[in-house]
């Protein structure tokens, strides 16, 4: 589809490692059941550290349908591919960069150039305690590494485009636009530099595998009614919910009508969905598939995750969680950080 000017200057090592390693299948055959898919959430994030290219790898070679981004914008414009608008929690910013905390103490990345953050080690999630890092997810990959870096948006492309030529499929992107409101009042328009992108990289209208999508209801209206048209293109939206209060109408009948004016897909908070205090194998099953169905709304819960303490008390394992979910409340798709469990779900249905 393009060509990979950017992925030349990348150390592809690792990337390749978890390609070649014969962990994984050789063969990658889409997830899908009928139309359902699989989202990776940060990429392998259950297996790798979030939103690094191997993490993506891997999700690739797992068979994921769509690998996500979350994007942000630096100091210099650049799109990176980080989950927080702070840079705190998954690299060793503190510790490089002394002297450069806003006055809530983190480090924020559009407050920092490119080749700042391209010189920051990353690593898995974690918070520090009494001077100590502590891993978010203990069973997850080790700290103890610096092999890891932060890429950008034009890269991650380059990657999955790359691999869908050399294997012949079509994995999609699902790009989030973060905190748009907050890069904004930074003077910094994050969602037209999104599209301006995706266009580049010849994602132009809706058949084309990509979601954008944000949390925030104001930026999918400008995006809808301003950006997209703008750029010349078409393409698929999601609108994410939380369990904020001030979004408390996004769950109602006619919230959803309403989303459904500007947008493709709904990405809820699982819990909306399945009450997590369903008792076990009686799961309580929301009304709003149905109110999205109605509207035309593909529907894409997050987050699904394996670690302990993640699994509701309703299902008494994973696999009963995605039965669940595509099965009996009918999603179209689901985000989680293991995509190999839902791909291998998925084909066994
Ligand atoms: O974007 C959907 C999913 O990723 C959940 O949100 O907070 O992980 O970006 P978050
Ligand atoms: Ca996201």
């Amino acid at each position: 589809m393009q060509v990979f000017p950017v992925l030349k200057r990348l150390t592809l090592g690792a990337i390749v490692m978890s390609l070649v390693a014969g962990i994984l299948p050789a063969s990658t055959a889409l997830a899908q059941s009928g139309d359902k898919i699989v989202v990776a959430h940060r990429g392998a994030s259950g297996y790798l550290p979030e939103h690094s290219l191997p993490a993506k790898a891997m999700a690739y070679a797992m068979g994921a349908d769509y690998i996500e981004q979350d994007v942000v914008m630096t100091r210099d414009d650049q799109l990176i591919v980080i989950h927080d608008i702070t840079l705190d929690r998954t690299t060793d910013v503190a510790e490089r960069f002394p002297g450069r905390a806003r006055e809530d103490g983190l480090h924020y990345a559009v407050d920092f150039t490119l080749d700042e953050i391209l010189s920051l080690h990353v690593t898995e999630g974690f918070t520090v305690e009494n001077g100590q890092k502590r891993q978010l997810y203990p069973e997850r990959f080790p700290m103890e590494t610096s092999i890891f870096r932060v890429h950008t948006l034009a890269q991650e492309i380059e990657l999955v485009q790359g691999l869908n030529r050399s294997t012949g499929r079509d994995v999609g992107i699902y790009p989030e636009i973060k905190s748009p409101a907050f890069h904004l009042a930074e003077g910094k328009d994050l969602g037209r530099a999104v599209i301006k992108v995706l266009k580049e990289y010849g994602y132009t209208q809706k058949s084309d595998k990509v979601f954008v999508q944000t949390f925030e209801f104001d930026e999918l209206k400008r995006l809808h009614d301003e950006i997209l048209p703008e750029a010349g293109i078409d393409l698929n939206l999601v609108q994410l919910v939380d369990g904020g209060d001030e979004n408390a109408w996004m769950q109602t009948e006619d919230g959803i009508a309403e989303i459904a004016r500007y947008a493709d897909g709904l990405g809820p908070e699982k819990s909306m969905i399945v009450d997590r205090r369903s008792p076990p194998g009686a799961p309580i099953i929301s009304p709003l598939v149905g109110y999205a169905h109605a509207n035309g709304l593909q529907v894409h819960p997050y987050t699904f995750r394996l670690d302990p303490g993640q699994l509701p008390g309703y299902a008494d394992s994973f696999e009963q969680m995605l039965e669940i979910f595509y099965f009996q409340a009918d999603v179209d798709g689901v985000f989680t950080d293991f995509p190999d469990r839902a791909v291998n779900f998925l084909r066994g249905r």
